[in-house]
């Protein structure tokens, strides 16, 4: 069935994404933690390129968190170097379909070289307009909040800012997502049901959907079918269903 066909209403306009499950989907095969990274990409791929043809207009994907540093030297090189290719590989493909990239996290902290290619994927995709997708890299949500707390507190100490002008959206803009709107929709595959320090403050109302799926096996489908469940909920905003029934 074409896409065009399909009943998908309403597309949330953000989607965010814990692309778990990589080690253990190896591992099930036998394989090495790497290999379920390499197919992992494979669906960062479909998905992008989904959310892309539905309509979503913000893409947010979790690839590195400031936890996974711990991780044994051998796997985060493997990652960084597939992140890399990855950048170099979509680079055109972005640019066709109009795919902004930016970077949530700490680029800093990148290897110089994938900190290079990252930055000019970013640059060489500025203006395009269709969809903007965020790779939450070296990202951790705490981290991130403290900053931009830290920011807010200089400007009140330089006296160009009052404490009484602190409100939530100015907090909103001292975050990586300063001029993003808030996902709609958080995925999380690999069967675990935690945030692991994604998007603290941003996700305070989205929809949740967990599933047991291994993230290289959540391809187009898999990601219709959590974009179908959202379809399906009831956003409330604290009011009772009675009140949105009767507008
Ligand atoms: C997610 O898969 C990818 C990253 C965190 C980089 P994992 O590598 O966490 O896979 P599991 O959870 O060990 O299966
Ligand atoms: C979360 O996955 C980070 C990414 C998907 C990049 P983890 O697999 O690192 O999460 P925890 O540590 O098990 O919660
Ligand atoms: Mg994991």
């Amino acid at each position: 069935m074409q896409e065009s066909q399909l009943e998908i209403d309403p597309v949330p306009a953000h989607v965010a994404i814990i692309m778990d499950g990589n080690g253990r989907w190896a591992q099930q095969r036998k394989r090495p933690r790497l290999f379920g990274h390499k197919a992992g990409v494979d669906s960062v791929r479909a998905v992008v390129e989904t959310a892309r043809e539905i309509g979503v207009k913000h893409l947010t994907l979790y690839a590195f968190s400031t936890e996974n540093w711990h991780r044994p030297g051998f796997e985060v090189k493997g990652l960084m170097s597939l992140l890399k290719t990855y950048l170099q590989v979509e680079l055109d493909n972005m640019k066709t379909n109009e795919i902004r990239l930016d970077c949530f996290g700490q680029k800093h902290r990148l290897p110089e070289d994938v900190h290079q290619v990252l930055d000019q994927v970013m640059a060489e995709t500025i203006d395009c307009m269709g969809m903007r997708l965020n790779l939450a890299l070296s990202y951790g949500s705490r981290t991130e909040i403290i900053a931009g707390v830290q920011e807010i507190a200089r400007k009140c100490s330089a006296g160009v800012l009052d404490v009484r002008d602190i409100d939530e959206q100015l907090l909103s803009d001292n975050l990586y997502s300063a001029d993003q709107p808030d996902p709609d929709l958080l995925i999380r595959t690999g069967g675990e049901h935690r945030l692991s320090n994604f998007l603290l403050w941003q996700l305070s109302y989205a929809e949740i959907y967990f599933t047991d799926t291994m993230w290289p096996d959540f391809r187009k489908s898999q990601f219709l079918e959590a974009i179908k469940a959202f379809g399906n909920r009831q956003r409330r905003f604290g009011r009772t269903g009675g009140q949105l029934e009767s507008k």
